[in-house]
């Protein structure tokens, strides 16, 4: 099964369908990008902010080698950070990210988000999410005309054959149409029942532009990332006008969702961890829906939007508590710890600490990430309960770079890890991991910055 195609205004051809590559962990995603070409996926949806690019470039590289393609099959997307809006610094982030990938174009290469910030050198920190080399979020001048037209230069130089833009308004759009000299062949929102931007895609589709939706299924990308939103909004999987579509069409509530966008010519672009998801989802547009089907899933349009920076905290002078993130080196360790939530951790004080938060660690990826969510805890308790909850968020790489999480790394030989136990069983955290935690240090109360020992 493969995609049909869209013809952007570039003159160059986009399948409909695709493979996101956020949140696609490090250790396994050049498997995941291999496989995907394997089940017919050919565009692939990534950013310099996934910090995957090398490892997509591999799949990539591997699928190529062994004959399943050539590089002029595939359709490879990215996006410029917004760090790196200075008009000087768009064409070496450009390059760096093509020898990340290990190729020599983008297909589409798109403005992630219309804000920009102070550049960091990536040397400093790579990918550098939204604060300075000194942790702050600062803004840089660049307007998006001096951006876009840097963005223009690259396809001049054939680096890029088509560029795009992502998270902009129409009003935006509006602006950026009036001097861009190469039109953005494409507008990448967040898009789905709940959110379906009605005006801002016919105006987009008018002026030509090529709308592709993401975070198709709503609040469930965004339910991991603890974005409360999310949290409380119901499953769209579930919802009866979903699922009864789903029964007639003898479909899945997700390739409902997703022939909802790609039978008004709105591209998709899904992510799935799982073999026969990844296939489903791909099989989205040999079925059609009836013009009154769409009409009631759009109708469930509620303007609930859950990609808006502003819930990632992105000002200075933010009081919100930072979740906390526990990383275990295999999934059968974390399904056991799992398992055995709530653990209480008592505080051996004066010891040396035990846990970090340590954001910038350097090591492999785990294979299961847990959520460890305090039920409580002050800044200088005796014990802290916490619930852990599985995850296949991409933390390690996230907190490297984000403040805000804060990671720990549980030392398996700290007095805290082996006072760590199941609040139900009993069990010794230490009896329930094979190897945990690599980088022992202090912890910190997520709050106050304060050492809890
Ligand atoms: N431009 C931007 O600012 C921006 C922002 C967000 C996302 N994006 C792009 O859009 C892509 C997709 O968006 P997204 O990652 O937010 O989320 P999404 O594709 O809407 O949803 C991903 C979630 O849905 C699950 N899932 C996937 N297929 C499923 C199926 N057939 N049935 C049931 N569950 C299914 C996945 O779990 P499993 O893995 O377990 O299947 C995962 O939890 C991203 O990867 C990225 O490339 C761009």
């Amino acid at each position: 099964m493969s995609s049909p195609v869209v013809k952007l205004n570039s003159g160059y051809e986009m399948p409909l369908v695709g493979f996101g590559l956020w949140k696609v962990n490090n250790d396994t995603c050049a498997d995941q990008v291999y496989n995907a070409i394997k089940a017919g996926y050919r565009l692939f949806d990534g950013a310099c902010d996934y910090g995957n690019e090398v490892e997509v470039g591999q799949g990539v590289a591997r699928a190529i080698k062994d004959g399943l393609v050539t590089r002029e099959d595939l359709f490879l997307v990215s996006k410029l950070w917004n760090s790196f809006h200075d008009g000087d610094k768009v064409e070496p982030i450009a390059r760096k990210q093509l020898a990340d990938l290990g190729i020599d174009y983008f297909d589409l290469y798109i403005v992630h988000f219309p804000v920009a910030l102070e550049y960091v050198d990536p040397s400093v920190r790579y990918p550098p999410s939204w604060t300075n080399a000194q942790g702050k979020i600062q803004h840089s001048k660049a307007t998006i005309q001096e951006t876009w037209t840097a963005m223009e230069s690259l396809v001049d130089k054939k680096l890029a054959r088509s560029i795009g833009v992502s998270n902009f308004s129409a009003q935006l759009l509006m602006d950026l149409l009036r001097y861009a000299r190469i039109r953005p062949a494409t507008l990448q929102i967040e898009h789905h029942p709940y959110l379906t931007q009605k005006t801002l895609v016919d105006y987009a589709q008018q002026e030509g532009l090529t709308v592709t939706a993401y975070s198709s299924f709503g609040p469930l990308s965004f339910i991991e990332l603890q974005v409360e939103k999310a949290q409380d909004t119901p499953r769209l999987f579930d919802h009866d006008v979903i699922t009864s579509l789903a029964t007639k069409y003898n479909r899945t509530p997700a390739q409902v969702l997703l022939r909802w966008a790609t039978q008004r010519n709105i591209a998709v672009i899904p992510k799935s961890n799982d073999p026969t998801r990844l296939a489903q989802n791909l099989q989205v547009t040999d079925f059609d829906l009836e013009a009154g089907e769409i009409d009631s899933i759009s109708a469930l349009n509620q303007h609930l939007r859950f990609n808006d920076p502003l819930n990632y905290d992105i000002r200075n002078d933010t009081e919100r508590e930072r979740p906390l993130i526990a990383m275990f080196d295999t999934s059968d360790a974390a399904e056991r710890a799992i398992a055995a939530s709530p653990l209480t951790i008592t505080l051996p004080t004066p010891t040396p600490p035990a846990f970090s938060p340590n954001p910038f660690a350097s090591s492999t990826s785990p294979t299961s990430s847990p959520t460890l969510s305090p039920l409580s805890s002050s800044s200088t308790p005796q014990t802290i309960t916490c619930t852990l909850s599985p995850s296949r968020h991409n933390y390690e790489r996230s907190t490297r770079r984000n403040p805000f999480y804060n990671m720990f790394h549980i030392d398996k030989t700290s007095a805290i890890y082996a006072d760590m136990r199941s609040e139900e069983t009993g069990t010794p955290l230490a009896e329930l991991a094979d190897v945990l935690m690599r980088n022992p240090a202090g912890l910190t109360d997520s709050k106050s910055g304060e050492k809890l020992t």
